[in-house]
């Protein structure tokens, strides 16, 4: 097949890539050539900003594009229009944040979160633009489109360093501060997985709106954190803290990778059933902690971490829940 990926260069786009290339589908990548530039020089690449100027787009035909660099439903919307008639299909890389505050077992007919876009941000209002692409999407293809909401995706080059942020301290080994409660349910797709699902799906031309979390049986975090010591190999002992210290000395949710506080668990519940009646499988948790912390140990020492304690944040509450009254 003939494959148009918008991106196909960090992380989701660049696993889609590998994957369709390695089922030996021809690949055209349009992107501004920013990003790992020198990227699958095997794969054809249109340079552009999607932006300002889709005209490295013109005139051509593809049996489908993936969409993972779609954020606002502007350009969004200029892509899709542009490929119309070209395209046989078009995918979108949404995101299971496009539920509103969603329930234990949300499926796809869950309800979805509404924002005005007049006052919306792309920093606070991720999950609602996603909603509005996703929109655009099945307006222009309201046949043809092929959505898909990944729950958190880990792997190698993930950007976000949120399951490598867990990788890395358990890698370390000795004393690893964990958050209560442990029982918290946490979902994580590995990017490999999800990207060879997607190229079968395009492969066999599937449609609609599909969830696609991980694993297939429900996993707390400690049964992930567990799971890492696994696959690393390694003798760390996880310190179980629990929220209200934490919070206390200032800890916020975001600085701990898949921290709840105990709230919104729907979000790591989420219905991925769908998906797995249509093929998507998942290889062990403790593979994907090994390869993560084969492309961690790769990166620069000089790399700046953008999830998780800062190491002497790390060491110093330890000390300091040791030496609670
Ligand atoms: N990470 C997660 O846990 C997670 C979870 C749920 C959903 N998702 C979804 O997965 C997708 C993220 O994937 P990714 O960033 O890893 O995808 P990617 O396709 O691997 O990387 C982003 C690509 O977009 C290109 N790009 C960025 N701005 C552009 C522009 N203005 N014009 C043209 N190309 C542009 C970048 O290249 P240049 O910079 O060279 O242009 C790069 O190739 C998003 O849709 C996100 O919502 C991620």
């Amino acid at each position: 097949m003939k494959l148009l990926i918008l991106g196909g260069t960090q992380f989701v786009g660049r696993h889609i890539v590998e994957a369709a290339l390695a089922a030996g589908h021809e690949v055209s990548l349009f992107h501004r050539g920013q990003t790992n530039p020198d990227l699958f020089p095997e794969a054809e690449h249109l340079y552009g900003d999607r932006e300002a100027d889709l005209s490295p787009l013109a005139d051509r035909r593809w049996d489908a594009v993936i969409d993972t660099s779609g954020y606002t439903p502007g350009p969004v919307r200029r892509s899709a229009e542009a490929l119309k008639g070209r395209v046989g299909q078009y995918v979108f890389i949404s995101t299971v944040s496009v539920y509103d505050d969603p329930p234990s077992g949300a499926d796809e007919s869950a309800p979805l979160q509404r924002i005005d876009p007049a006052e919306a941000s792309t920093s606070d209002s991720y999950g609602g633009l996603k909603v509005l692409c996703e929109e655009v999407v099945q307006d222009i293809y309201p046949r043809d489109h092929l959505i898909i909401r990944p729950g958190i995706v880990a792997g190698p080059h993930d950007p976000t360093d949120r399951f490598t942020y867990w990788v890395r301290r358990i890698h370390q080994s000795g004393e690893v501060l964990a958050p209560e409660r442990r029982d918290q349910p946490v979902q994580v797709i590995d990017a490999r997985d999800l990207a060879a699902w997607l190229v079968r799906l395009i492969e066999r031309g599937e449609t609609g709106v599909f969830n696609a979390t991980g694993p297939a049986e429900p996993l707390t975090l400690e049964e992930m954190l567990t799971a890492i010591k696994r696959g690393l190999r390694t003798e760390a002992t996880l310190t179980w803290v629990d929220a209200e210290f934490l919070t206390r000395h200032g800890v916020s949710m975001g600085e701990l990778p898949f921290w709840t506080l105990g709230q919104v668990w729907g979000a790591f519940q989420i219905d991925s059933s769908r998906a797995q009646a249509h093929g998507l499988t998942y290889r062990p948790l403790a593979e994907t902690a090994r390869d993560t912390l084969a492309w961690v140990l790769e990166r620069p020492p000089t790399h700046k971490w953008r999830a998780g304690l800062r190491d002497d944040q790390h060491a110093e509450l330890l000390s300091l829940w040791h030496a609670r009254g």
